[in-house]
């Protein structure tokens, strides 16, 4: 009897432990060879100490950390990707009574936030989790998390404007350069261009048009961290999927060892 639930404590300790790769890996959304690598670079520490053997097995409790933050297996966050349509703030609640992108969802998903703002009259993707560390990371300019829109301007750039755009104008003090600036179609009223930022400043299109001498008449996000609207129709949602979960952390750790790279 006694050696019965001796085995079974050790065989439930060993189950609730996993390699250290196979942590990184799945806290991360690295594959296990880049897991690996990290761990022998002497990238990740446990409970502070670095540990450079991938096979050293940890319990899911300890604190680990990769190049000094800490990283941890998923408890069960949930995700979901909304087409926002206009007419809606991004937030929580408002004090004047307007309708908010909560009210959208159903009210089991009250506990999550939306992950960055979009303006009231700004359409496209907006994701809501309760994944906090996740979102501190996809939100901070240092990392570099693209977001790409669908801008329709009024008139037209001209080629000196096009020059002046691709070079990157002064917002709020600091030069705001696009990844991307390409010219997708005309509008009656002017032209629709498809642009890329990759820090979330606040009204950063808007601004950056205003500065050129062109008012935005209709703003879509159309991908944020490489997840697309696919075929969400303006307040239609879904949860994401493990797999597109599992693309954005690593894309997420990509542009992390980028930013990394550059300092
Ligand atoms: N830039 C803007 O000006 N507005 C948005 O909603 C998003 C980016």
């Amino acid at each position: 009897m006694k050696k019965t639930r001796n085995n079974s404590n050790s065989t439930n300790n060993r189950n609730s432990e996993l390699r250290l790769n196979v942590f990184v890996a799945r806290a991360t959304g690295l594959s296990r060879r880049k897991a690996d690598r990290a761990v022998i670079d002497g990238r990740v520490t446990v409970n502070g100490e670095m540990v450079t053997e991938p096979a050293r097995r940890v319990s899911k409790n300890v604190s680990v950390s990769l190049d000094g933050e800490k990283i941890a297996i998923d408890r069960d966050y949930t995700w979901i990707l909304m087409n926002k349509p206009r007419g809606y703030i991004t937030s929580r609640a408002d004090e004047n009574g307007r309708p908010t992108v909560m009210e959208i969802l159903p009210d089991k998903f009250g506990r999550l936030f939306p992950v960055g703002r979009l303006d009231i009259d700004t359409t496209g993707v907006l994701l809501f989790t309760d994944d906090g560390q996740t979102t501190q990371k996809l939100l901070h300019p240092k990392y570099g998390v693209p977001r790409k829109y669908r801008v329709e301007i009024s008139g037209k750039l001209t080629e000196e404007e096009k020059e002046v755009a691709s070079r990157g104008v002064i917002i709020d003090g600091r030069r705001a350069i696009p990844g991307e600036l390409e010219l997708v179609g005309r509008s009656r009223t002017g032209e629709i261009y498809e642009i890329e930022f990759s820090e979330g400043r606040y009204h950063e299109v808007k601004k950056f048009f205003a500065v050129i001498g062109h008012e935005v008449t209709r703003l879509e996000r159309i991908s944020f961290a490489g997840i697309t609207i696919g075929k969400l129709n303006p307040g239609e949602w879904r949860t994401l999927s493990k797999i597109e979960l599992k693309s954005v952390k690593s894309r997420m750790e990509r542009y992390v060892e980028c930013n990394n790279r550059k300092s």
